[in-house]
């Protein structure tokens, strides 16, 4: 089936209606475009289960701060539409700025104490951007499931707690971070890094794992963890780091010793010349 493309939130809402009446499961893709096989990996396996997915396209500018790249973005919505097909999407929804946020929008979501740390210290702001677009994704796509990466975690645990604080009675499920043989997180911004950059950005990946392996081995002392991470990035220098921690996956409460059954998430943010990458690792207790 060709992809149906769909510019206003009314004519999304209203098919959305229509599948809903004719009995079908729908699922949404949340995307800001230039997709990569991660995304596709989101939208085939909510394929696998869904009659419908719906990916939409659209970048954010409430959840890019003033000095980072919302202008020069990677865009290329004809390479997309292809993705979207080929991953199985049977629709785009492509909203324009104007018709996402008209002169007289006002209404903004904040979800406060997850929203606090990491990400959400180093770009004031941004959660509540991410926040907004996707309750209004959301209220155009009216789906039953939306998927989204672990890639970025702790927006993962933002958009769960609006949902359940929200009652917006949608399923959130969280598909794995697809990565690069060499280990690399798959990311749009991948683009803006140099082929040198591309080798050092694999510090995050070991500093991640080293951490992780610590963990298996019982470490549960924070400042352990953390230094075994920070000594591993410190080996490239071209690395800035913002952060480099350990937190329980749920809460993202960093205290100075863990729990032996907590579940883990391990958490890097810095940047890499002009770059700036993120990138995560879940260790799950056995208990
Ligand atoms: P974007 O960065 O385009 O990512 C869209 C979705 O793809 C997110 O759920 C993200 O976690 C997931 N993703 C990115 N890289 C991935 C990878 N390597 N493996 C698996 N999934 C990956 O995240 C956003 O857009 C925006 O904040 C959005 C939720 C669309 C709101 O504007």
């Amino acid at each position: 089936m060709p992809l149906t493309i769909i510019t206003t939130i009314k004519e999304m809402q209203d098919l959305s209606d229509t599948l809903r009446k004719q009995g079908k499961t729908i699922a949404c893709v949340p995307t800001m475009g230039y997709l990569h096989a991660g995304h596709a990996s989101l939208i085939k396996e909510a394929v696998k289960s869904h009659d419908i997915v719906i990916t939409t396209i659209f970048v954010n500018p409430l959840q890019f701060g003033p000095k980072e790249d919302f202008e020069r973005y990677p865009r290329d919505t004809e390479r997309d539409k292809n993705i979207i097909e080929a991953s199985g999407g049977s629709i785009l929804f492509y909203p324009s700025i104007d018709e996402m946020y008209p002169p007289d929008y006002q209404t903004t979501i904040s979800v406060t104490n997850i929203s606090k740390s990491f990400e959400g210290a180093f770009r004031p702001g941004h959660f509540e951007g991410v926040a907004t677009v996707v309750a209004k994704l959301f209220g155009a796509t009216k789906p039953h499931t939306a998927f989204f990466g672990q890639k970025d975690y702790q927006q993962t645990l933002i958009i769960k707690q609006m949902v359940h604080d929200l009652n917006l009675g949608i399923c959130i499920s969280i598909v794995p971070t697809l990565r690069e043989s060499s280990g690399l997180a798959m990311s749009s911004r991948n683009v803006y890094l140099s082929d040198d950059e591309k080798k050092q950005a694999l510090v995050l990946h070991s500093a991640l794992s080293e951490g992780h392996s610590l963990i298996e081995h019982g470490e549960r002392k924070r400042a352990k963890i953390e230094q075994v991470m920070h000594d591993i990035l410190a080996t490239c220098p071209e690395f800035t780091i913002q952060y480099a921690s350990v937190a329980e996956a749920d809460t993202l409460a960093t205290p100075d010793i863990f729990l032996e059954n907590k579940d883990l998430v391990l958490l890097i943010a810095g940047f890499l010349g002009k770059t700036r990458l993120i990138d995560n690792m879940l260790y799950l207790s056995k208990s």
